[in-house]
């Protein structure tokens, strides 16, 4: 009695906490870390448990957390860190982009778009993590708008690559230098800009009901920044050569995200001066190009099957090449068609590159489960040189895809740290790797970290849900922490699977 008395007075200093605070406190505290859980809790389904999956690759956003962290934080190994970023300008906050400690600006904004991306198709399916992925957008959309705040400028990266990456230090110990980098009317960057531009228009439609005046500060600052982009053309990657090459640079240029900006912008304004926009410079956007690759560089298929959106759901006449467009892409991806380009693993892998492959795989199967949606909403199938493709087909074969991402494949390993009975334990991450502030407060300093990262001794915080770069071309997979290119995650990789876990959660996953 006493401690119901207890726990209903508890409740009452949480709501009132939680009234009287700015934070934004999510109720359900469900991804605790727990490799076992799945396969005790439910003995009798072979198939993954893909709402698990979901709340942790969701979680591993906190893990990648910049700036003063707020104290529901549940990765709790995670201090706070970079608290002078910025300094003349407030750039406190955002994410680490993947296992080092610098704020990339373009692999940020992408991020954030595609998380948002993937809560307005699939948050109505996430239920309790609708709040945790709301949470993780506003991390990184916070981010952004300090980083517009002046009008045609764009702070875009905060720390120098080379110097951070001559070190393995905890976010915590930060000693390199944390120099600030922008684009402006001189130095311009079309790319950075328009892909922020898309991140705050995408994340206006998130937070549209929840929190309208939030949303209305996101559009505005959205419709600002992709004029900017539009009228100062430019490729970041001259400017800032130095500073954002080779990690990333723009090798697909500004077009492609002009044209993806655009279409966000119509989809959070429903201004139809940017379908105009699209209609007039789509050719010279490359609306029909023919590069299938889809992630942080190159967004021209991702602006493809948005598009075939506003055509197949809306019925807007003017954009009906879009969908041929798509179907294009789509039928790229269908092994056995006329039109297949894509190349698998003999273990059934989508291969794109050798680097991060499972960015890939994670944006490909969240714009099949995508197209399938709004190809059911239109009642039509994809033509692939006289193959007919349903949407199910496509969902099969993205599912597919999730599937040998959490341990469906021949080394039975599974992808997502956490996740399953077997997962990397040497990914390449610093913070991960090293001991946490709370076992070891003294500094580590810049180069004494790398005896741990050389070493063969597992990670010992465990960063639940990140999603590694994956296995090579033959489904092999060494968990070495040096190899950046095979055991490196990032946050562009995991933004959309948040989506197509959703998906696949309400679809197959009710246990
Ligand atoms: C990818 O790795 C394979 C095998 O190690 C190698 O033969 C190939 O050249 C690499 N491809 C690229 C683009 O680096």
């Amino acid at each position: 009695m006493a401690s119901s008395v207890f726990s209903f007075s508890l409740f009452f200093f949480f709501l009132l906490f939680s009234f009287t605070t700015s934070l934004h406190l999510c109720t359900a505290f469900s991804a605790q870390h727990s490799p076992l859980r799945h396969h005790l809790r439910h003995p009798r389904f072979a198939g993954h448990n893909y709402r698990d999956a979901l709340s942790k690759s969701i979680l591993y956003f906190e893990g990648q957390r910049s700036g003063k962290l707020p104290p529901n934080q549940r990765i709790t190994w995670r201090r706070d860190s970079g608290l002078s970023d910025g300094s003349a300008v407030d750039l406190v906050g955002g994410y680490y982009d993947a296992g080092d400690n610098v704020k990339f600006g373009f692999p940020m904004a992408f991020t954030a778009t595609m998380l948002s991306w993937s809560v307005i198709e699939f948050g109505g399916l996430m239920k309790s993590e609708l709040c945790n992925a709301r949470e993780a957008i506003r991390w990184a959309t916070d981010y952004l708008l300090k980083a517009t705040a002046q009008p045609d400028t764009i702070y875009v990266q905060v720390g120098d690559a080379n110097k951070d990456h001559a070190c393995w230090e905890r976010p915590e110990d930060m000693d390199t230098p944390r120099n600030v980098f922008k684009i402006d009317r001189n130095t311009p960057g079309s790319e950075v800009a328009a892909e922020t531009a898309s991140a705050l228009a995408a994340a206006s439609l998130v937070f549209r009901r929840i929190d309208p005046t939030y949303a209305k500060l996101l559009v505005t600052r959205a419709i600002r920044v992709f004029e900017f982009a539009d009228k100062y053309r430019g490729v970041y990657s001259n400017g800032l050569k130095k500073v954002v090459c080779p990690f990333y640079c723009s090798f697909s240029g500004y077009q492609d995200e002009l044209l993806w900006g655009a279409a966000w912008l119509h989809r959070a304004t429903k201004n139809p001066m940017y379908l105009q926009y699209i209609q007039v410079n789509g050719q010279t956007l490359g609306a029909d190009e023919s590069d299938n690759t889809f992630g942080w560089d190159n967004k021209h298929v991702g602006a493809r099957i948005l598009l075939s959106k506003a055509f197949l759901v809306q019925k807007l006449q003017s954009l009906h090449d879009y969908k041929g467009h798509a179907d294009n892409y789509i039928c790229s991806l269908i092994p056995g068609t006329p039109s297949s380009q894509a190349q698998y693993t003999p273990g059934g892998l989508l291969f794109k590159m050798n680097d991060s492959n499972m960015q890939y795989v994670t944006s490909t199967s969240f714009l099949l489960l995508t197209y399938a949606k709004y190809l059911t909403s239109a009642h039509k199938v994809v033509n692939c040189g006289g193959a007919v493709v349903t949407p199910n087909r496509l969902r099969f074969i993205a599912k597919k895809q999730v599937d040998y991402l959490l341990g469906d494949n021949p080394l039975k390993m599974s992808y997502m740290v956490g996740y399953g009975p077997r997962y990397p334990l040497r990914i390449h991450h610093r913070g991960s790797s090293l001991p946490s502030i709370a076992t070891h407060p003294g500094k580590i300093q810049c180069s004494s970290g790398f005896n741990i990262m050389n070493s063969q001794s597992p990670n010992p915080n465990i960063l639940v849900g990140a999603v590694v770069g994956g296995p090579d071309q033959n489904d092999r997979f060494p968990d070495q922490r040096s190899d950046y290119e095979q055991s490196e995650p990032a946050t562009y990789i995991n933004a959309p699977l948040v989506g197509a876990l959703s998906y696949l959660a309400h679809s197959f996953g009710q246990l």
